[in-house]
């Protein structure tokens, strides 16, 4: 958990409120939180999930791990606390822009459940779609895009999730999205069917 450093700070809100955006929007501000293994589609099925939404006239926005990792995050390795921070930031990232009513994509491995469900408790009920991008370990492998499972298993990268760290699946995720079995389109599928039954975005 981060320590609250700084005292003699109060909150102040404003006048406009998130529903007040949203309605501006026509639609909710949500985080959508992709999890799962390096190779798994994450970043893939946020990206077309994105373009979809933005066709059909969503503002939306995707914070992916690579690309923070470049710049707010660009402090932080893998070690278990470097992740956990890694995930605390991005959580409140991803809350600030739902709550400018954004539909907010996350493309993080986020291994550690407890991670993932302190960024969930930001959030109020229903803000938070938590969707397990769930590919087994030898396809992920198999596919290895950027070559980084051969290097791992090299042992030229210490302590990558998988190989030599661990991920801890979600055990009451939103959705699940099978990326092995199903197609881009269909996988992308399941999360705008999935936005349209609660109402996030209109049909
Ligand atoms: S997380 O575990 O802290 O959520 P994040 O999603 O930001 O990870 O970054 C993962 C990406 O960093 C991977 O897709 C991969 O490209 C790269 N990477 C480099 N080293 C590692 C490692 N040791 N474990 C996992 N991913 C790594």
């Amino acid at each position: 958990m981060a320590q609250q450093k700084a005292t003699n700070i109060t909150w102040h809100g404003g006048n406009v409120t998130k529903a007040d955006r949203e309605a501006l929007l026509d639609q909710k501000g949500v985080t959508i939180w992709f999890t799962g293994l390096s190779g798994s589609g994450k970043s893939t099925l946020a990206r077309e999930v994105e373009q979809q939404l933005f066709q059909r006239g969503h503002l939306v926005y995707v914070l992916d791990g690579d690309n923070i990792r470049h710049g707010l995050n660009k402090n932080l390795g893998f070690s278990p606390e470097d992740r956990e921070e890694n995930i605390r930031r991005i959580g409140e990232v991803a809350h600030l822009f739902n709550d400018a009513g954004v539909i907010t994509l996350t493309a993080f491995i986020s291994p550690y459940r407890a991670d993932r469900d302190n960024a969930r408790a930001l959030n109020t009920d229903g803000e938070f779609i938590e969707v397990y991008v769930d590919c087994p370990l030898e396809e992920c492998e198999k596919r290895d895009p950027k070559g980084l499972f051969e290097k791992a298993r090299a042992g030229i990268i210490k302590e990558f999730t998988g190989i030599s760290a661990p991920y801890e699946a979600p055990e009451h995720p939103e959705l699940v999205v099978k990326t092995g079995e199903l197609t881009l389109e269909e996988s992308a599928g399941v999360v705008l069917d999935y936005l349209v039954e609660k109402g996030i975005i209109s049909a």
